[in-house]
Formats: C-alpha cells, structure tokens, sequence
C-alpha cells in the first residue's frame, strides 16, 4: 500500500530566483497524479524537494512522520528508500547493460546476495516488457525501451511512492498510450501512491486520479482529474487545449501589452458557441491487472466537492464517470470473454459496479 505525502508551505529559491511559494498539496495514498507546468516552472525541482535532494528554505514534506526537508539526513536517506524515481533524461550508466543498471539500486542500498538481486531485476524486467534484453547497453535499445529500463530501475527497492519526471518524453503516440497503460497496471499491482510530471494532455487527461499544475511560481491548481478539467481557469484551459491563445506564452508568461492585444482581438470574432466540458474516461487496468484500490477512495472523495461545484463541472463529472464505467465494462466483458458470440447486454451484466453516485447528482437520462 503506498503512503500519503502532505507538502505544507513549500518555497524554493536559486539566489534571487523564487522557483515556486507556498506550494500545498497531498498525494493521497495509493493514488496517480499528474504534475503540470509549463517548461522551466520547477516541476523537476519540486520533485527533487520531495525525496530531500534538493532543499527548499520553507515548508515541509511530511511521509509517514518523516520530514524531508528539515529532518537530518540520517533519517531523510532511510526514507527516500521507499521512493523508486524515474528521471527525466533516463539517468542509465551508459557503460553498464541494463541489467546491472536495474540491479544498481539493490546493491547500493541492501544487503541482498546476488540470486536475490537476480530474482527481483529478472520480475521487473519482465513487468515492463523487457524479458530477455538485460544484456543491452544503453546506447543499443530505442528511447522507449530506455524509459521502461528506466521505470524498472525505479521499482525494485519496491517503493511506496513513485514519481516519474516526464516518462513520455521523446515517445511516439503508440509508445505514450503502452506506457501509461504500463503506469497504470504498475499502481493496480503495487499501489504506490504515485507523482508522474508530464506535457501530454493525453496523459494528464486519461491517467492520473489528481491533477497538479505549477505556474508562474504558484501552484494554480490542485485537485481531482475531473474538477481540474471542468476548471473554466484560463491558465488550465489553455494548458489542456495547448492552445497559443491565452495567458501562457512562449517564455512562460506574456506580458500584458501582449495580452491586451489578444483580448482586442477576441473580442472582435464572433464567439464560437461554447461547447459542454468533456472529462474523458480514465484508463482501466489491463485484463488479468487486479482492479485499482486508490479508485473508490477517490471517487468518494469528487462526491463530497459535488455539492460546491458548478453545475456545467457536475454535469461533466457524472458524464465523465458513466464513460469510466462504460469502459469498465467494456474491460470486464473483454474478460470473460470467449463472449464474442455473447450477447452485449449479458456481457455488460458481468461489469463490476461503477462507483456509486450520491442520489441528488442523479438527473433523469443520466446513466449512474
Ligand atoms: N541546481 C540548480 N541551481 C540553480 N538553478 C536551478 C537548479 N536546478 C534548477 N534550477 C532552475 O530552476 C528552474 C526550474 O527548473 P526545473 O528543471 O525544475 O524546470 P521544469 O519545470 O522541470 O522544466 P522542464 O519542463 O523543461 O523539464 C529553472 O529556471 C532552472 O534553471
Ligand atoms: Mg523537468
């Protein structure tokens, strides 16, 4: 089961340069979350303050009683053992195959003898499809096996929290959609609680349970998948469309000549009728993957923020679940399938309940 990590009052500085302030958040245990941001808003820096690499001059980070930024070292390295990170750039030797760079950890940081170590680099390895390649170098294997020896690399000290520095970086579409997929079948085994920092929408929008997002030193938003989507922020609705129009320019923030200019202009067009706010599904575990344990937690979680949201979010939520549980079922029916000459109905009876909806969120037409 993973652990709760609760940052409190989090500032970093180089010098004159204030990274972000005041930064609060708490990954709940055993769930995903997205981290956003633009480039160079300290997404990297912030996951780095996390495990104690890095030391912010304010704030705290709380894991299970430990605090990773003022505790001495002593007690921050025995705790950031139960943390597997994957690195933006992959962070291989590129002189060792992959298998003793996925070993690396296991010898630095146990005591196990080498049939152990064996046993656990082999499972993993396997775990993220790269059975049979241990003896590879670095420099012979594509970006997205590299990611994945990277992800292996991460899990064998067998960590409670995971966090993942843009793990889709330089991947192709179809490598992406394997990798999230990947992350999520990894917190249905496991149930780490788990931080992944990316630019794809994709990603951000399909996989986590929350959605973070850094901006302009602050932490803009924090929250469930869905009321972060459903946000009508203009700084989260721009990230999401990766739109050019909005408050985010091309070095982070525009400046507000630039902005004017751009208001003038859309008040001149003819508004584009405004369309409803679409939460897409959230990726379901693999067949064979148990189901996820963070999921329940979550969703009772959004029920209790319903009643305090607009109606437009609400709506989306609750449309956004039923495609959740849509999938869901979908999955289930894969499952039992030989069921290919099975009716679509019978199939969809042996679908696993959706998360149940409080009774006042329940509108006519609306599948709970
Ligand atoms: N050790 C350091 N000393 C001084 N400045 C640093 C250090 N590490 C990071 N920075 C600065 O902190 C800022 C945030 O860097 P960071 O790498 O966290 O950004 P990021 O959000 O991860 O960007 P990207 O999306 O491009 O990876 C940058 O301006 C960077 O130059
Ligand atoms: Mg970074």
């Amino acid at each position: 089961m993973g652990i709760e990590v609760a940052v409190e009052g989090l500032t970093k500085s180089f010098g004159a340069q204030t990274i972000w302030r005041d930064v609060s958040l708490t990954l709940p245990a055993g769930e995903v979350t997205v981290l956003l941001g633009p480039s160079g808003t300290g997404k990297t820096v912030f996951l780095k303050s996390l495990i104690g690499l890095i030391k912010p001059e304010e704030g705290t980070v709380r894991v299970d009683g430990v605090d990773m930024v003022n505790d001495p070292d002593r007690r921050v390295f025995r705790e950031r053992k139960r943390f597997g990170l994957m690195f933006q750039d992959g962070a291989m030797f590129g002189s060792l195959n992959l298998y003793d760079n996925i070993a690396f950890p296991l010898r630095e940081h146990t005591r196990k003898t080498e049939a152990e170590i064996r046993r656990i680099v082999l499972e993993k390895m396997d775990t993220v499809g790269l059975a049979g390649e241990e003896k590879k170098v670095p420099g012979q294997i594509s970006g997205g096996m590299r990611k994945r020896a990277g992800l292996a690399r991460a899990l064998v000290m067998d960590p409670e929290v995971i966090l993942c520095d843009e793990p889709d970086s330089g991947l192709d579409p179809v490598r992406t959609a394997h990798l999230s997929q990947l992350l999520i079948d990894v917190n249905a085994r496991i149930d780490a609680t788990m931080l992944i920092v990316t630019h794809n929408i994709e990603i951000a929008s399909t996989v986590p349970d929350n959605i973070g997002m850094l901006y302009r030193r602050d932490l803009v938003a924090f929250g469930p998948r869905e009321t972060v989507i459903a946000s009508d922020d203009p700084v989260i609705a721009q990230f999401l469309r990766g739109s050019p129009e909005g408050p985010i320019g091309m070095s982070e923030e525009k400046d507000a000549a630039l902005l004017a200019e751009e208001a003038a202009r859309a008040a001149n067009r003819p508004r584009p009728p405004s369309r409803p706010i679409e939460i897409p599904a959230q990726l379901r575990p693999s067949p064979g993957e148990p189901e996820r344990s963070g999921e329940l937690r979550h969703a009772a979680r959004v029920d209790a923020m319903l009643p305090n949201l607009p109606p437009e979010a609400v709506s989306a939520i609750l449309r956004g679940r039923a495609a959740t549980a849509e999938a869901a079922a979908a999955a289930a029916a894969a499952r039992s399938a030989p069921a290919a000459a099975a009716p679509p109905r019978a199939a969809h009876s042996t679908a696993p309940a959706p998360p149940p909806l409080p009774p006042e969120f329940k509108s006519p037409g609306e599948n709970p």
